[in-house]
């Protein structure tokens, strides 16, 4: 067995351009895969000059004649992969049929699901804000042991509706008392769609084992595309403000179907400010014309928030809500070292992050925590029962940069852009190895 898996992670809360990356150290390998969570994911490749913002399908089948996978780990909306098979053939991306494998094993998105999903935040007092993709309640299926998976879509139409209707039987009852009737899943008419979307799967729908077995025993190169992130983690994350996967590097490998004696390197993606998107802990935000809602107030000033946002177009890929903005946090960047295994950070968006000291005129990034009258280098796990945030202590760096293409290596960069990538190291203890200066995916300088 050879160490041959490259695993791209998010650091913080999704959205730090792990597509981008991904695609781009895909080019290097066969095989690249898409281990966990499902369309709540929006990943951004650019693809002939043009911007594809994928839900499920892995960025890097964009190059020719790489493999594509969507692994066990994962939740699938058959209806949202086939829209976007259709939009990579109509860009101009070719061999979908013998490139892109599907594990049968992956759990089915129903729409039920995403109806769940609604009720569910609207009945919690503090909603996660979570994309209403259908991610938990299908996980949720999942874990009790009810749940269809991509492979009884190719069951008889009859063993599917059992299936169908064993999931639904305590959801109807629920629907029916939360009045909401027209939610009600008559199982065979549903039978009826999903059989449709199976057959339409079904070229793609294989056992994905003896694929990698082959792959990892002859040293074929294998990436990762995480989904979500590290601080969005079921278990590492700001717990109930999460997702329903794991995204760490073990939880993708878990969801791959690979052995963790096959990982060779991690590479933590952040961006150079952060954000995030739905509720929970942001140490870092910065005010911003944002409601509690997640919607913009249109006709105030432009906070420090907001020219992060305009800078930066944080709007989700998924959704199209503004993101939360705030100053890069490397002290949680040290909690992604370990918990999650990061060997190296890809940092994107440094050319934003200049503008933005040029605009502000100075840029913050925090290094230290002051939490329960201490100084902490890690973001600790007990803040909902202190009802405290960390409060971020801050390294200040005076004006912003400009970055221009022509710059391909680290000591081409602006003195003070260099400055804030040494602080970075220093303060989480890793390696910077890629820097983002542009959104395509070659749009990135490698440090030696
Ligand atoms: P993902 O979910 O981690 O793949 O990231 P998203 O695609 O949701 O969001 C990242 C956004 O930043 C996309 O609009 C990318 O095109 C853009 N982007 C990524 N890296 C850079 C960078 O280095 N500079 C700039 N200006 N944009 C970037
Ligand atoms: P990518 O892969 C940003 C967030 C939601 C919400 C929480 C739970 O593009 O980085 P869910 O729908 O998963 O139950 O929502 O997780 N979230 C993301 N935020 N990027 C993502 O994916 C996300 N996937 C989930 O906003 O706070
Ligand atoms: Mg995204």
């Amino acid at each position: 067995m050879k160490r041959c898996v490259t695993a791209v992670v998010g650091c913080k809360w999704g959205d730090e351009g792990k597509g981008k990356i991904a695609s781009l150290v895909t080019k290097d390998s066969q095989f690249v895969i898409r281990a966990t969570g499902g369309s709540n994911a929006g990943h951004t490749v650019i693809y002939n000059g043009k911007k594809l913002a994928l839900h499920l399908v892995p960025g890097g089948i964009t190059y020719p004649n790489k493999i594509g996978i969507i692994g066990p780990g994962t939740v699938i909306d058959p209806k949202v992969l086939l829209d976007e098979i259709t939009l990579l053939k109509n860009s101009g991306v070719t061999d979908i049929e013998e490139r892109l494998k599907i594990s049968g094993r992956a759990h089915v998105v129903f729409p039920w699901h995403k109806n769940l999903d609604e009720l569910h935040e609207k009945v919690k007092e503090n909603p996660i804000g979570t994309t209403k993709r259908g991610i938990g309640p299908t996980y949720s299926d999942k874990a009790t042991r009810k749940g269809v998976r991509i492979y009884d879509l190719l069951l008889p139409v009859d063993e599917l509706e059992k299936k169908i209707r064993e999931d639904v039987f305590l959801h109807n009852q629920l629907f029916l008392a939360n009045n909401m009737e027209e939610c009600v899943v008559d199982s065979k008419e549903f039978a009826t769609i999903f059989s449709e979307y199976g057959k339409l799967l079904k070229p793609y729908v294989t056992d994905i084992l003896p694929i990698l077995m082959d792959a990892v025993s002859n040293n074929n190169g294998i990436v990762i595309e995480g989904a979500q992130a590290y601080r969005l983690d079921n278990d590492d994350g700001e717990y109930p403000d999460v997702t329903s996967s794991h995204p760490v590097a073990s939880g993708c490998l878990l969801g791959a179907s690979l052995p963790p004696q096959s990982l060779k390197i991690v590479i933590g993606v952040d961006k150079a400010y952060n954000t995030r998107v739905g509720n929970g802990p942001f140490p870092t935000e910065l005010p911003s014309s944002i409601d509690k809602n997640g919607n913009l107030i249109t006709g105030k000033t432009m906070l420090e928030g907001d020219v992060i946002r305009e800078l930066g177009h944080e709007y989700g890929a998924t959704t199209g809500r503004p993101r939360r903005c705030g100053w890069m946090d490397a002290v949680m960047l040290r909690n992604a070292k370990y918990a999650c295994g990061v060997d190296v950070l890809c940092i994107n968006h440094l050319d934003t992050l200049g503008e933005i000291g040029r605009k502000l005129g100075y840029i913050k990034i925090c290094v230290d925590y002051y939490y329960m009258g201490k100084v902490i280098h890690y973001y600790p796990d007990d803040t909902n029962l202190t009802h405290q945030i960390p409060e971020p202590i801050y390294v200040t760096i005076e004006g912003g940069w400009k970055i221009d293409k022509s710059m391909r290596d680290f000591f081409s960069l602006p003195e003070s852009a260099k400055e804030f990538i040494r602080i970075v190291e220093k303060a989480s203890e890793i390696p910077v190895k890629f820097v983002g200066i542009g959104p395509a995916n070659d749009d990135i300088i490698e440090i030696f």
